[in-house]
């Protein structure tokens, strides 16, 4: 059946993602932090937000084509770095990848994703490459090295992840990139047949990008392996030094205070991720859409800016895009959309987003991503 039919939403691709995925890669995908407040906060703060269109100026059919870092992108949207996403779905990274850029978006690989650096820079030169950075600064190069060799354009250093959050969901449902595998998962895995075909087809998810530097054993549980490898904390002088082993576009991700930005861009970072890490790091944070808009005016055009967390329609698009947003970066959602629908799935979700954000525009009476801050209704607080 035709997928606009059967899914014409987003949103609709969330309940058969979950039905196709054992419990532990559901919880890994869907959960937050703590209480998961801060995922509530971002769904609430994007809904507080309103537009108001203007009708007696025409209605203009929207252009929502963007260049970010000197490269022309036919949508200002992409793919969020996603780890373990090949638990999630397998194969995922390359579906996502290959669906962005055939729609003219973006693809940012995780360091902790399941396929390699390699792999996905064959199939989608061009991409983003997302980077924990390493503790040692021998894997840390060569984690920059290989992106440079593989064509990744763009390197996201993630600041917000000090060390691995408690994450009490995915603690209750034992998630690890190889869980121990009692009876009660080989039932799960079992009512979950193409999510296990696909899995055996393509062979036991692995941390792909990172399997040269550490053994299995000591990949096998993500958080330790977080806390004890990746958890070199960001200063400055790291992003410095950063900037002079990276020649291309240079963000970072994670900020969510204008205070920051600043120290940021003092560093020589080309672009910076507004986000509260789709509310899996800190229940307290705020919701990145409240602080996108402090953010953009700190950065006052010196930077390219991207924001994540709780986008889940045009509509919430077009909001980042008015708070000054270049471009927008989701994540559960491409998962929901592979999960449902594969390789058509991850395209679908391109195409949903798309013509949802041209739709919102053209109610608007936009033609351009550049008039949507115009349509505001209440102008953010300073
Ligand atoms: C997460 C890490 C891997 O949010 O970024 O799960």
């Amino acid at each position: 059946m035709n997928m606009m039919i059967r899914w014409p939403a987003l949103g609709d691709l969330r309940a058969p993602a979950r039905r196709r995925i054992p419990h532990i890669a559901w919880e890994y995908l869907d959960s937050g932090v703590g209480t998961e407040e801060s995922l509530a906060r971002d769904r609430a703060a994007l809904s507080a937000i309103t537009l108001t269109p203007r009708f007696l100026g025409g209605a203009p059919a929207p252009d929502i084509s963007t260049t970010l870092f000197g490269k022309d992108h036919k949508l200002p949207i992409g793919v969020g770095p996603i780890g373990m996403s090949s638990l999630i779905w397998p194969g995922s990274e390359l579906m996502l990848a290959r669906a962005a850029r055939d729609a003219g978006g973006i693809y940012c690989l995780s360091t902790a994703a399941g396929e390699s650096i390699e792999a996905v820079g064959d199939a989608a030169p061009g991409s983003w490459f997302q980077l924990y950075t390493p503790n040692d600064v021998d894997m840390r190069r060569d984690l920059i090295a290989r992106a440079r060799t593989a064509k990744f354009e763009a390197l996201v250093v993630t600041i917000d992840v000090p060390v691995a959050s408690r994450r009490e969901r995915q603690r209750r449902a034992g998630v690890a990139m190889q869980p121990k595998i009692g009876p009660a998962m080989i039932a799960d895995f079992l009512m979950h047949p193409a999510w296990l075909a696909a899995t055996l087809r393509r062979g036991r998810p692995s941390f792909e990008n990172l399997s040269r530097y550490a053994s299995a054993e000591e990949l096998s549980q993500l958080s330790a392996f977080v806390n004890a490898r990746l958890s070199q904390s960001v200063t400055p002088d790291l992003l410095a030094e950063i900037r002079r082993d990276w020649d291309g576009p240079l963000l970072v991700k994670g900020v969510l205070s204008p205070d920051e930005a600043l120290v940021a861009l003092a560093a020589g970072v080309d672009g910076i991720v507004v986000s509260n890490h789709g509310g899996r790091q800190l229940d307290p944070a705020p919701a990145a859409i409240d602080m996108l808009p402090r953010v953009a005016e700190a950065v006052a055009g010196r930077a390219t800016i991207l924001m994540d967390s709780g986008l889940r329609s045009g509509a919430d698009i077009a909001r980042a895009l008015a708070l000054g947003a270049d471009a927008v970066l989701l994540g559960r959602p491409f998962l929901w959309a592979c999960a449902a629908g594969g390789d058509a799935g991850a395209r679908h979700a391109f195409t949903i987003l798309q013509d949802d954000l041209r739709n919102v525009m053209h109610q608007l009476g936009c033609a351009r991503p550049s008039d949507l801050p115009s349509r505001l209704t209440e102008r953010p607080m300073p």
